[in-house]
């Protein structure tokens, strides 16, 4: 081949290259698919560990919400992930994991200093998001909140309500909730 013509090209190519690469896109993916060499390769290529992505989620959040507990360690361990951002609607992953029911995630963001009893503008601790969730998980994960995050059995939501009186649609809290029935052994 002509070197000229070869040169050309391959500078067309790098070019093509450097357009296309996009760390951002590379690190949701490997956040949504739990691959936290990948995830680490996205931030050494220049990924915004904080920015968020199109669901309006940081990389934080998505992996808090879909239960990453292993990816949720690694960027709070390794990168200078911000547990406060919130994502669009201002749920920080400390409301998110109870949301979701990811018990083992509220222990790991409590473990790192997080604060269990932060507020959403609605008023509500996260707490409360555990009980309105309907699943064992989410039994265990109020569970996780009123041991390792040391709620008190009478936080209050904004209108005066306790958690209680708003475990209507989980049996095993509700059960929890009135019996007192919390093992700290499990934890
Ligand atoms: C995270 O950092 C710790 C040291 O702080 C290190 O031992 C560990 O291997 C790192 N994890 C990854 C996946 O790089």
């Amino acid at each position: 081949m002509n070197s000229s013509i070869f040169f050309l090209a391959l500078i067309l190519a790098i070019t093509l290259a450097l357009a296309i690469a996009d760390p951002d896109q590379d690190l949701v993916k490997a956040v949504h698919q739990g691959d936290i060499p990948a995830l680490k390769a996205a931030l050494q290529a220049g990924a915004n560990v904080n920015k968020r992505g199109s669901g309006g989620q940081t990389a934080l959040m998505a992996a808090t919400l879909s239960g990453q507990t292993e990816v949720v360690t690694y960027l709070l361990d390794n990168t200078s992930a911000n547990p406060r951002i919130p994502e669009k609607d201002g749920y920080t992953p400390m409301h998110g994991c109870c949301f979701q029911g990811r018990a083992d995630v509220c222990k790991v963001l409590i473990a790192h200093g997080i604060n269990p009893r932060e507020k959403h503008t609605d008023g509500y601790e996260p707490a409360f998001r555990a009980v309105w969730g309907k699943t064992p998980h989410h039994a265990e994960t109020l569970r996780v909140m009123l041991t390792m995050g040391k709620v008190p059995l009478d936080a209050r939501g904004p209108n005066g309500e306790s958690l209680q009186d708003v475990a209507m649609l989980n049996p095993l809290t509700k059960r929890m909730l009135q019996t007192h029935e919390i093992n700290t052994d499990e934890l």
